[in-house]
């Protein structure tokens, strides 16, 4: 499988979960991977496990010259990015008259700030080479949607998906195909979160909400980030030159839109 031969791709948030899984599949398909991540210790130990194909860069997606400091390495290491995928996000939850400014400012400045100035460095710099590349923003089911205790990771996602839109529909005169992918519910570190958040909110023994969510996805089960990866690389390849400012649900079913 080379779909992805001679491209080379800077990932944020890859050191665990979905991120890692798509750095993996696309080594698989043949590109150079830069795992970026807050957790540098962990992004190595990814890179290390991956072998030569991926390399691990520091990131904190908030702050622009970490952005500009990860694009500047991965570039002199690689000599060119040709894909980005915006994945780094934090889940927060409360109800709305507990939702806190402070978390509401740190949510909103990884997920929506975060993707927005990465996916505007990377495209200058594609845009600069000549690069026509491709960005892949992470939003997810709960930005088709509100849902009573999840008020502000469910406007930071559908923030997500109104970027990809707008950013989708001005990138594509420069050649660069933005689009996004709403996973559904996919069990790993990120969901573990959740679902003590529910147990403490709701007054439900740990697990339990995996449970309930994994019984309620038509498919019968709850995600894995291999699930997601097939789409992950599809929208990278050529297969999907004409696709432009979209966000596809993969999610087992969980919602139509
Ligand atoms: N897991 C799910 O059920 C699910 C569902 C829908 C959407 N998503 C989205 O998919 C993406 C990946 O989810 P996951 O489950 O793998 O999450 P995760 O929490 O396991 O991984 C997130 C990664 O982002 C990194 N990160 C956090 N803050 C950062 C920052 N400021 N700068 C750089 N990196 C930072 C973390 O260190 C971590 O490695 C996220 O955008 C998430 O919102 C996940």
């Amino acid at each position: 499988m080379t779909r992805l031969t001679g491209k080379t791709a800077l990932i944020t948030g890859a050191a665990r979960g979905i991120g890692l899984a798509f750095a993996k599949a696309y080594v698989a398909e043949g590109a150079r991977v830069a795992i970026a991540d807050i957790d540098i210790q962990r992004a190595q130990d990814a890179a290390a496990e991956i072998g030569k194909a991926a390399i691990a860069i520091e990131i904190d997606v908030t702050k622009q010259q970490s952005i500009d400091e990860a694009i500047a390495n991965t570039v002199s290491r690689f000599g060119n990015i040709d894909i980005l995928i915006n994945n780094a996000a934090i889940f927060t939850a409360a109800p709305i008259v507990e939702i806190d400014r402070a978390d509401y400012n740190r949510v909103f400045d990884i997920n929506v700030a975060g993707t927005l100035f990465t996916m505007q460095s990377v495209a200058r710099h594609m845009i600069e080479h000549g690069t026509k590349g491709r960005i892949i923003n992470m939003a997810s089911q709960a930005g088709r949607r509100g849902e009573p205790l999840v008020a502000v990771y469910c406007a930071s996602k559908a923030a997500i998906i109104s970027l990809t839109q707008s950013a989708g529909l001005n990138l594509i005169s420069h050649g660069i195909n933005v689009n996004a992918i709403a996973p559904g519910v996919v069990d790993g570190e990120h969901w573990d979160g959740v679902d003590a958040f529910f147990a403490k909110h709701e007054g439900k023994p740990l697990g339990q909400k995996k449970r309930e969510v994994a019984a309620a996805v038509p498919y019968g089960r709850m995600g894995r980030a291999e699930d997601l990866t097939g789409m992950a690389v599809f929208l990278a390849s050529d297969d999907a030159k004409y696709i432009v400012a979209q966000t596809y649900n993969v999610d087992g079913g969980n919602w139509m839109s």
